[in-house]
């Protein structure tokens, strides 16, 4: 098996020779995979290295409200193949969270909750925005290590997250299925499926499921465009399309509205314009969320060919992690343990071509890792014919 390459120095400790108190906390939208990997990391800690471990229960809500929970050996048993995670999780931030109506910074309460049960470090496992909780939680004196998990595969800094494969052959199976009743009614079937900003799940699962059309949130569509290509079909006698949609998608229109927002809010030059231009960005993004039952109908319109949405939603995060994410995330969790062992802190463990390696935090956290439109996978679906509505 391939070994952690550490990018950091070791961290001088004087209780070096003492049994380590660890805690470990879930955070943002659950995926499969996260008890594989609270497992992995939970029994190499005690059972390997003689350390303690508890959890905090529901993200770092719990570790504000000391919410915590005994990882012994029989929570961490028959774990590995369930979804979910046996913490619970909730996309609470340390620094902004609701407490009975207000929202309020509760990273005092953190801090408190951490040296009161004598931890030597906090392990977050989470998607970008713990990513970004964590380098906080690091920044207010905490010894933090963080395992990247997320659907959407779109953490800076690694190749790789876990439960982006369960998602992705959940995702593949429903447009497998969809094909069959897309082409008993000569319909155009429009999947939407999740990944946020980012459009690897869209991507990997239409190319998977030999999608007609996909459209991604980095390859801005033109709609004329999508229905010519469905035209084409017509033409050449296939009487049904499948259109693979990232919920994160956007027309020219849109990708052009939006930067704009994003430039408005980088150059404003008073907090009162920058919260401002915060909020209309947030508004268009709560507005987008419709965006895939505008494109069924203008799709409809344009073709004059019956058209039905399936939007995937929280199906992709459910159930069974994959083989491949119960051997990713069990990997994670034991060279984390190790990771923890040698006392090296501020750093998200991140797969890099085969190997592990340890960046820092500060270089992962409050980036996004999007789909470059010249990658590999887009040229070989276009070889194969495939639309990205551009
Ligand atoms: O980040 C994972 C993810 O499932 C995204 O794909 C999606 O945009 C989001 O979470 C959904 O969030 P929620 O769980 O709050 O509905």
């Amino acid at each position: 098996m391939p070994g952690v390459r550490s990018v950091l120095e070791l961290r001088p400790n004087e209780n070096f020779t003492m049994a380590q108190h660890i805690g470990i906390l879930t955070s943002g939208g659950d995926c499969p995979g996260l008890n594989a990997a609270i497992r992995g990391l939970g029994k190499a800690a005690r059972e390997h290295y003689g350390m303690h471990v508890m959890g905090f229960l529901n993200g770092f809500r719990g570790l504000a409200q000391d919410q915590t929970v005994e990882l012994d050996g029989a929570m961490l048993s028959g774990i590995l193949t369930d979804g979910g995670t046996i913490l619970g999780t909730s996309r609470d931030k340390p620094h902004r969270m609701n407490i009975g109506g207000k929202e309020l910074d509760m990273t005092d309460a953190v801090v408190a909750t951490y040296h009161r049960h004598h931890l030597d470090a906090l392990v977050c496992i989470g998607g970008g925005g713990t990513q970004k909780n964590a380098l906080r939680l690091a920044e207010a004196g905490l010894n933090v290590v963080t395992l990247p998990k997320t659907i959407d595969n779109d953490i800076a800094m690694t190749d790789r997250t876990f439960g982006f494969d369960t998602a992705l052959q959940i995702a593949t199976e429903a447009i497998d299925r969809l094909h069959s009743t897309a082409t008993s009614h000569e319909r155009i079937i429009i999947v939407e499926v999740m990944g946020h900003r980012a459009g690897w799940l869209a991507m990997e699962s239409g190319i998977a499921g030999g999608a007609d059309v996909i459209l991604l949130p980095e390859i801005p569509y033109d709609v004329e465009k999508i229905a010519a290509a469905i035209r084409r079909r017509t033409q050449s006698g296939k009487r049904f399309s499948i259109v693979v949609v990232a919920e994160g998608a956007m027309s020219r229109d849109e990708a052009y509205e939006v930067k704009a927002l994003v430039q408005a809010r980088d150059k404003a030059d008073s907090k009162q314009r920058r919260l401002e231009a915060k909020d209309a960005l947030r508004q268009f993004h709560d507005e987008h969320v419709g965006h895939t039952i505008r494109l069924t109908q203008d799709l409809e319109q344009q073709t004059g060919q019956e058209t039905r949405l399936t939007i995937l939603g929280h199906l992709q995060r459910g159930g069974t992690p994959s083989a491949a994410d119960r051997v990713f995330a069990t990997w994670l969790g034991t060279e984390c343990a190790a990771v923890l062992e040698q006392r090296k802190y501020g750093v998200m463990l991140a797969l890099q071509g085969s190997e592990l390696q340890l960046v820092p935090l500060a270089e992962a956290a409050g980036k996004i890792r999007q789909v470059p439109p010249d990658h590999p996978l887009i040229t070989s679906g276009r070889r194969v014919g495939t639309s990205f509505g551009d």
